[in-house]
């Protein structure tokens, strides 16, 4: 009888990376190739650069030796796109693009490669466009990432813990210049309209004031902390604000629009404005910092390298068994799995009753409110930028 090795693998499954990459993805991708190659002898084909490689037949087959030490390694040896929408898909016609309906495509080179199911590992564009190609007829299961921790139904993501490590290092490290020059220092963080990040890392930094999108901040609100501790000698101020922040009565700042993205606002550049609002106001040197991408970079933490890694793996089991159409939360200390259906078009921000806001204001953390008001009904609704 011939060892596993050598038989042919009768059972092959797909796996791409879409949208924003993030510390972790590389784990994930190991965890499925190890796991099906141990424990089903399934093959596994990687998309590359997300839905796009499935669209353009690029693909590579992905066997042990291809993941071997991968999981500390930052990005995703796949590639990605946060642009690689299967329903409205870049094709260039003579100069110029054109939006197209690929998804039939799609389908017909997922069915002729043979593969039984598309582990998408991916953040709410790649669920929603998931959200989709099932309809088409496409088995997917999901994975959730991000590192702006946003995605609904699940408790945390991997990339979160890495992209708040490198923000609470950074605000560590802007402490100590803003102690010396005695000024306003403004830290800007990714995390588009859920305030996770800036929430996390302002907590861990010692930040003085943290403006969020879920509220609506009153600049007088921050000027007077920032007078506040000047009067107790505190001639400093360190303010952490998440990029789809934005003043009471006032809008976030958009700094881009991708057309054919699944999610096509880019946000940035809220610090600028709340830099020139202060100055004008409290007469006091301010600066800016903005993180941006700084936060995907590089390598994951050992907790998101362990949390990847329980996904990919109960990814696998669950699609082995011959589930569809899910994707795997967090729930507690467990993994459980539900609808994609559920998550696509939805987004998890932070919540009055979270802990991390009594937290924060427990310690005497400003989050821009003023005092007389109720923090609980500061908090807005919306969810994305109009
Ligand atoms: O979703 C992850 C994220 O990094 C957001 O925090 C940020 O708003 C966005 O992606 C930036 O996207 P891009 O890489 O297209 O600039």
């Amino acid at each position: 009888m011939l060892g596993v090795n050598h038989m042919k693998r009768t059972r092959r499954i797909g796996v791409l990376t879409g949208g924003g990459d993030c510390p972790g993805l590389n784990a994930v991708i190991s965890a499925v190739v190890k796991t099906a190659e141990r424990e089903y002898d399934m093959e596994v084909i990687g998309f590359l650069d997300g839905y796009e490689g499935l669209i353009e037949n690029r693909f590579v087959t992905l066997g042990g030796k291809d993941v071997s030490g991968i999981m500390a390694r930052g990005g995703t040896i796949l590639g990605t796109s946060n642009r690689a929408n299967p329903f409205n898909f870049p094709v260039l016609q003579g100069e110029e693009y054109v939006y197209l309906d690929r998804s039939s495509q799609a389908v017909m080179n997922f069915e002729r490669l043979g593969l039984e199911t598309l582990i998408a590992i991916g953040g709410d564009g790649t669920m929603a466009a998931s959200a989709g190609m099932i309809e088409k007829g496409l088995p997917v299961f999901g994975v959730p990432k991000t590192i702006d921790n946003d995605i609904w139904g699940t408790d945390v993501t991997f990339g979160f813990d890495s992209a708040l490590a490198v923000a609470t290092e950074a605000i560590d490290r802007i402490h100590t210049t803003a102690q010396s020059h005695h000024r306003v220092m403004i830290v800007e963080v990714m995390g588009r309209y859920a305030g996770w990040i800036a929430l996390g890392s302002g907590i861990a930094g010692g930040g003085d004031i943290i403006l969020i999108p879920e509220i609506p901040y009153n600049v007088e609100a921050v000027c007077e902390r920032v007078r506040e501790r000047n009067s107790r000698g505190k001639n400093f101020s360190i303010v952490v604000i998440g990029e789809g922040a934005r003043p009471t009565g006032g809008e976030m700042v958009i700094k881009r629009t991708v057309k054919n993205s699944p999610e096509p606002v880019r946000l940035g550049g809220i610090s600028h404005q709340l830099a020139s609002q202060l100055e004008a106001i409290l007469n006091i040197e301010c600066r800016v910092t903005i993180l941006g991408h700084l936060l995907r970079g590089g390598s994951p933490t050992a907790h998101d390298r362990i949390l990847a890694t329980r996904l990919g793996v109960e990814a696998l089991h669950r699609v082995a068994e011959g589930m569809v159409d899910h994707i795997v939360v967090v729930r507690g200390t467990k993994l459980e799995v539900i609808p994609i259906k559920d998550v696509a078009g939805r987004i998890r921000k932070v919540t009055p009753d979270h802990n991390w806001v009594r937290t924060a204001t427990s310690i005497g953390i400003s989050l821009g409110v003023p005092a007389e008001v109720d923090l609980a009904t500061a908090f807005d609704t919306r969810t994305t930028a109009s």
